[in-house]
């Protein structure tokens, strides 16, 4: 018997968990369920939303099934979904986009799956007011992250025996962050000859999947991107109805529909649960039940192929009707078939990385505020001298000022260097003597960046224009 955590969540989650359960007893599953709470059912134990036997449960466990929870707007406790993520680190999301037959959509050939990193980029929430007139998110992409959600890609392409793996980015914008991700990539797939490895950058991606998404196989996306462009797959096969996922750590896997709790429809018996049965068929391969995944995969395409189907997708039935449905066309179990499981789980082991570098700081950048223009800043301070002032991203000193509307947060350059142009390594006293005289000067900054070199590459991007 496998045990496997239940949270049915609100909202329509209890009863689209409940058609999961009943399908999975008709099916003779060996699955022993523990059930748990979170979501608004759980609030009166836990504030935010998952209490604490909920969390020690899915890490005894490390396998669970989730209905969707509600997150309150504005006041109450935080996405229930998004502290699991953190709390669990759950680093790796796995949406599949599959067509399915008589789900109503603009292809029937798609076949694809999209492998988003869960944690990084612009998630980590660090965002900052720097001025009145301007705000900032921090975008975190990390070499450790990075070479883990590639080998996270690459194995699974091994193991569902994928042929490609694309990576998608920014590259060619965000030189040094998504420039990071794709280096990490491609260091990786030298490890994978068997696997085809390429790139494409993210909105060409966007334009390819909606005009020939069937060539398309595993895609692997930094936080943002991997968002975005997988609710783009679930759209070009039918929809949220439809769209299933995994939430996956080194030790821990939590599966759920990519919808919300429906609360227009809680109650009524009419919510759909192809897509909680769909990521439960994903986590029956992380179990390794594989031929019972198969078995009622089957009994759910026959369903829909006959034309039977919840209303969301066209259909007349209800909940209770369609999971009736596909009860009636489950073949029994295959012989053996719950014997020698064979687990799709990725060894943590493979997952380790560490680059020893060395590396030392140049200069810096000096982010100021004055509302007046570009700012007097001093030539030189100590070793470090001023060689580039920019405006949201634009060169504005020195040379011609170019025509665009200022606001008033400027970025100033300072460079060391020797009297033959190279640089020179400083020290932190050169950085803090720079900060004092412009904070003497009266010039307002807000926040410094170390300009770094690691083993000769540059640890920073150059401004537009230089
Ligand atoms: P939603 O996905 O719950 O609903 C959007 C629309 O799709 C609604 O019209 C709904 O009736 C319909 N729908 C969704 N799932 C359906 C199903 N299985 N069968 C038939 N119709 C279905 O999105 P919404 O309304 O933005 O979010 C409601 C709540 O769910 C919010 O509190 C949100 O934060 C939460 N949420 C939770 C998620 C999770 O727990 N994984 C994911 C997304 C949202």
């Amino acid at each position: 018997m496998f045990k496997v955590v239940l949270i049915k969540g609100d909202g329509i989650g209890p009863e689209i968990s409940d058609a999961v359960v009943e399908i999975f007893d008709a099916a003779k599953v060996p699955i022993q369920w523990i059930e748990k709470k979170a979501g608004l059912n759980a609030i009166d134990i836990a504030p935010n939303g998952i209490p604490d036997d909920t969390l020690e449960a899915i890490k005894t466990y490390q396998v669970a099934l989730k209905g969707p929870t509600t997150t309150p707007v504005g006041s109450g406790h935080k996405s229930v979904n998004v502290t699991l993520r953190k709390a669990l680190e759950l680093y790796a999301n796995v949406r599949p986009a599959k067509s399915l037959p008589g789900v109503r959509s603009r292809f029937d050939n798609v076949d694809l799956i999209i492998i988003r990193e869960n944690i990084e980029d612009t998630y980590g929430g660090i965002e900052h007011h720097q001025t009145s007139d301007v705000a900032q998110c921090l975008k975190l992409i990390t070499r450790p992250g990075s070479i883990r959600i590639a080998k996270y890609a690459f194995e699974m392409a091994k193991l569902y025996g994928r042929k490609k793996v694309l990576a998608v980015h920014k590259a060619n914008i965000h030189k040094i962050t998504d420039g990071l991700f794709l280096k990490c990539f491609y260091e990786v797939a030298q490890e994978y000859p068997e696997i085809q490895a390429s790139d494409l950058i993210v909105d060409n991606t966007c334009m390819q999947l909606v005009v020939h998404p069937e060539r398309f196989d595993v895609l692997v996306l930094p936080n943002l991107y991997g968002d975005i462009v997988s609710d783009l797959c679930a759209g070009l096969v039918g929809g949220l109805g439809v769209a299933p996922g995994g939430n996956i750590g080194d030790s821990v896997a939590i599966f759920e529909a990519v919808h919300g709790s429906a609360p227009d429809i809680a109650g009524q018996g009419i919510a759909n649960p192809t897509a909680l049965l769909l990521s439960s068929f994903q986590m029956l391969q992380h179990i390794g039940l594989h031929k019972t995944k198969q078995r009622i995969e089957n009994a759910l395409i026959q369903t829909l192929k006959d034309g039977i189907a919840t209303r969301d997708l066209g259909g007349n039935e209800n909940t209770k009707e369609f999971v009736s449905a596909i009860i009636k066309r489950l073949e029994p179990p295959f012989e053996n078939e719950f014997i020698e499981p064979a687990p799709l789980r990725i060894k943590s082991e493979l997952l380790k990385t560490h680059k020893d570098v060395v590396e030392y700081c140049h200069g810096v950048d000096i982010f100021v505020e004055n509302p007046t223009g570009v700012p007097n800043m001093p030539q030189q301070v100590g070793k470090l001298k001023l060689k580039m002032i920019s405006n949201r991203g634009t060169k504005v000193f020195p040379g011609p000022q170019p025509n665009i509307w200022l606001v008033d947060h400027h970025r100033c350059r300072y460079i060391a260097t020797d009297e033959d142009d190279n640089f020179i390594n400083i020290g932190d006293d050169e950085i803090f003597n720079l900060i004092r005289e412009v904070s003497a000067s009266g010039i307002k900054w807000m926040h410094i960046e170390k300009l770094q070199l690691f083993d000769g590459e540059i640890g920073y991007s150059k401004a537009q224009g230089e």
